[in-house]
């Protein structure tokens, strides 16, 4: 080639490259993702406003509450993580539904099996009952973040999602699954009044859900504050409702008046290059997701492909020894004293470490000893146009909660979260049911920061204790496989919580089944439903996705 041609080559080559960036959209300065897209619309829209992530956070979580009632609302709890972009400080928020005063360590146990001896009682019957009710979290988690962190008046927040509630939505194609799959929901009147048609029938994709007594309680909690909610009429309703279930539980007019969202220090810890901060106990989140990847650092999983067996052999067998010591010490804080300094040391890892073998499963892992003596959920996430982010994830614990409605909205059956055996083996178990206290959770909300403390990305996801790996993934995607979050978020999923190798079920990993089963994996393939939000930084502005499984978008502007 000669110097001309290759020097007009290299011209023809900056050319096209200078064409293609101008043709690339500056990437958005704002962006919000959330499960349902009138969420991320009304979030836009503080925004555009002038409110702040955590603005945005309550606009979201008010209209998740109308159009996404499976998995979030005011009946709720989540755990919040906070960036401010001037300080570079990350504020955490745990609303976490509490256990009310009377709850009893025995109280999901019933002796109806005669001569067994006390049983948990069957699963469905403990989530649909009173007594998996706890206090609910969400409004007084949003009121004192919004104290802190709000620009905008609290009873501008809700203006999207009470004219929502009042004019109708179409139901989702989620929203119908899940309305087919919990039958018994029905059996409460006012779901059945709002969610089903005359013939009894669950409402069809498309078909409008109006909820008149939710837009009533809304403009009550934009005007009152979370009192509306915790005090007064309402709070006696809620009292009614859980003591008149067939399964009462004991929730007070006390427990509600004395619940207090509580402020907590993140849990960070090094990956590489970045920190990785995420939610302290009771969520066993935070500490899983940093156990994992200060396990796996060494394995450089930025070797390989995404779908590689040795990649899906490491995530599945740190993430063993994650759950063993989750299942193990991770309760409250206020009643467990959880040792999560040691369970993150280098050196407690390194043991650890030495379990994983590169060409053989572990089986079942053992929990590790640091010398202790005892031992329907949604994910958004949130940039403002300062560069503050939240990342939320907000729950009811099962589809529909505990199935029982009070003021068109949903109570949680968050108690289920706490372990219905209190000893197992002669040993008590860390989770098990007192009164005052918070249920063990897998929520994870995530912040990354640079070296700077300046944000690279936010994270989090629903689905239960898959939640840790799912976040998991998702970050090891962004990290290591410098993949944009809608490429990480559809990666298909390896999980392990100390059992079978959950494999999702698409080509790429089920063809992977039988060389995970040759390393000693029990494999299962399944079909997956995480509900990942997560915004990356990109340039001078942020991408993001909401989990391709669910209903949910991201939107920036
Ligand atoms: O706190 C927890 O870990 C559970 N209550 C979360 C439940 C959940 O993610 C259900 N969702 N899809």
């Amino acid at each position: 080639m000669t110097i001309l041609r290759r020097f007009l080559l290299g011209i023809a080559v900056l050319l096209a490259a200078a064409v293609s960036a101008a043709a690339q959209p500056a990437p958005p300065k704002a962006m919000v993702a959330a499960a349902h897209p009138l969420a991320v619309d009304a979030g836009l829209e503080v925004l555009r406003q002038g409110g702040t992530a955590v603005d945005a956070a309550v606009a979201v979580q008010m209209v998740l509450g109308v159009a996404e009632p499976q998995s979030s609302g005011i009946g709720g709890g989540g755990f919040l993580l906070y960036y401010d972009a001037a300080s570079h400080k990350i504020t955490v928020y745990d609303g976490r539904e509490m256990a009310p005063a009377g709850a009893t360590p025995d109280m999901f146990l019933t002796s109806k099996f005669l001569g067994l001896g006390e049983r948990p009682m069957p699963f469905p019957e403990a989530v649909a009952s009173g007594l998996s009710v706890g206090v609910p979290g969400a409004v007084a988690l949003l009121d004192l973040a919004h104290e802190e962190h709000g620009k905008l008046p609290w009873k501008d927040l809700f203006q999207s999602a009470i004219r929502i509630a009042r004019e109708g939505y179409p139901v989702s194609p989620r929203l119908a699954d899940w309305l087919n799959i919990i039958k018994t929901f029905r059996d409460d009147p006012a779901a059945r009044a709002i969610y089903y048609n005359a013939d009894g029938s669950a409402k069809r994709v498309g078909e409008r859900v109006v909820n008149a007594a939710l837009a009533d309680m809304m403009v009550l909690l934009a005007e009152q504050g979370p009192k509306a909610l915790y005090e007064g009429p309402v709070a006696e309703e809620m009292v009614a409702r859980v003591h008149a279930h067939v399964r009462p539980g004991t929730l007070s007019l006390a427990d509600l008046a004395n619940y207090r969202a509580i402020k907590r220090e993140a849990l960070c810890g090094p990956y590489r290059i970045w920190t990785i901060c995420g939610m302290p106990p009771p969520s066993s989140g935070g500490l899983a997701v940093l156990q994992v990847l200060e396990l796996l650092e060494p394995f450089d999983l930025y070797r390989d492909k995404p779908d590689d067996l040795r990649s899906l052999h490491l995530i599945a067998e740190a993430s063993r020894l994650a759950f063993a010591d989750r299942n193990r010490y991770v309760g409250d804080p206020a009643f467990v004293d959880v040792p999560v300094a040691k369970l993150l040391s280098p050196a407690y890892l390194a043991g650890r470490r030495k379990l994983i073998s590169p060409d053989k499963s572990m089986g079942t892992a053992p929990p590790g000893d640091p010398n202790y003596p005892e031992h329907g959920t949604s994910h958004m996430a949130i940039v403002d146009r300062w560069g503050n982010a939240v990342s939320f994830t907000t729950t009811i614990e099962s589809a529909f909660g505990s199935q029982m409605m009070v003021r068109g909205f949903i109570l949680n059956n968050e108690l289920t979260d706490f372990s219905a055996q209190p000893e197992v083996d002669g040993r008590l178990v860390a989770n098990r049911v007192q009164p005052g206290k918070r249920p063990r959770s897998s929520m994870s909300p995530t912040l990354v920061l640079d070296k700077d403390r300046r944000l690279v990305a936010a994270v989090g996801s629903a689905g239960g204790a898959r939640i840790i790996g799912d976040t998991l993934q998702a970050l090891i995607a962004m990290l290591d496989w410098n993949l944009p979050p809608r490429q990480a978020l559809a990666l298909p999923r390896v999980l392990n919580m100390n059992g079978a190798t959950i494999l999702e079920d698409v080509p790429a990993l089920a063809g992977q089944a039988d060389a995970l089963r040759a390393l000693g994996h029990e494999v299962q393939v399944t079909r997956l439903e995480s509900g990942l939000a997560a915004i990356r930084r990109v340039g001078d502005g942020w991408e993001g996705a909401a989990d391709p499984r669910r209903d949910g978008v991201a939107k920036g502007e």
